[in-house]
């Protein structure tokens, strides 16, 4: 077992969530919004930020896959649902929802993919964001937390696929 300590605890996560929230609805008020969860990772913050946004929307599922154990491969692949319950996207303002925000590979490739279907507007909601990492030219539009170069885990993000069920954001030391 790795000695993890604690970053951001569940309490403060789940008002930080509330409050993203509440802006994403301001932001898509009277429009039709297709919420993008970005698999595996994304899977925790996407069940809290939808309860917390109060829209109509409907939600679709992507795989994308750029890292083993704590280093970026530096290409992510996408797989996944790629008909989108057969929606035509040109009616859909999509939100990518991503655990975290790094090299900027991964969400850079969707944000294109998205944008070459026609979808309105494409913009992008993140727990956590890693600007000192960024290899592409991509901010979030939404955003929990910006943190350090620091590998993190729980609330859905891994280590060789553990620690996705921690409550809390931790920092791993080895
Ligand atoms: P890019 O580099 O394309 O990658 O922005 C984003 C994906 O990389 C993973 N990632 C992490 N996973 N702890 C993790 O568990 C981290 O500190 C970390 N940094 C990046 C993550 O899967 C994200 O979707
Ligand atoms: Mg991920």
């Amino acid at each position: 077992m790795n000695n993890i300590s604690v970053l951001y605890s569940e309490e403060e996560l789940a008002l930080s969530v509330k409050k993203l929230g509440a802006e994403i609805t301001e932001e898509y008020k009277g429009k039709k919004l297709l919420v993008v969860c970005v698999l595996k990772g994304a899977f925790v913050f996407t069940a809290d930020l939808v309860r917390s946004i109060d829209n109509d929307m409907q939600i679709a599922f992507i795989t994308a896959k750029s890292y083993v154990g704590t280093s970026s491969t530096g290409n992510a692949s996408i797989s996944g649902d790629h008909d989108f319950m057969g929606l035509d996207l040109r009616e859909w303002d999509v939100l990518l929802v991503e655990d975290i925000l790094d090299t900027g590979r991964t969400l850079c490739e969707l944000k294109k993919k998205f944008a070459s279907m026609g979808a309105p507007s494409v913009k992008i909601a993140v727990m956590l964001d890693k600007p000192s990492r960024r290899v592409a030219d991509i901010t979030p539009d939404f955003k929990c937390y910006e943190i350090e170069d620091k590998f993190v885990v729980g609330c859905g993000l891994d280590y060789d696929e553990r620690y996705r069920n921690l409550p809390f954001i931790g920092i791993v030391s080895e």
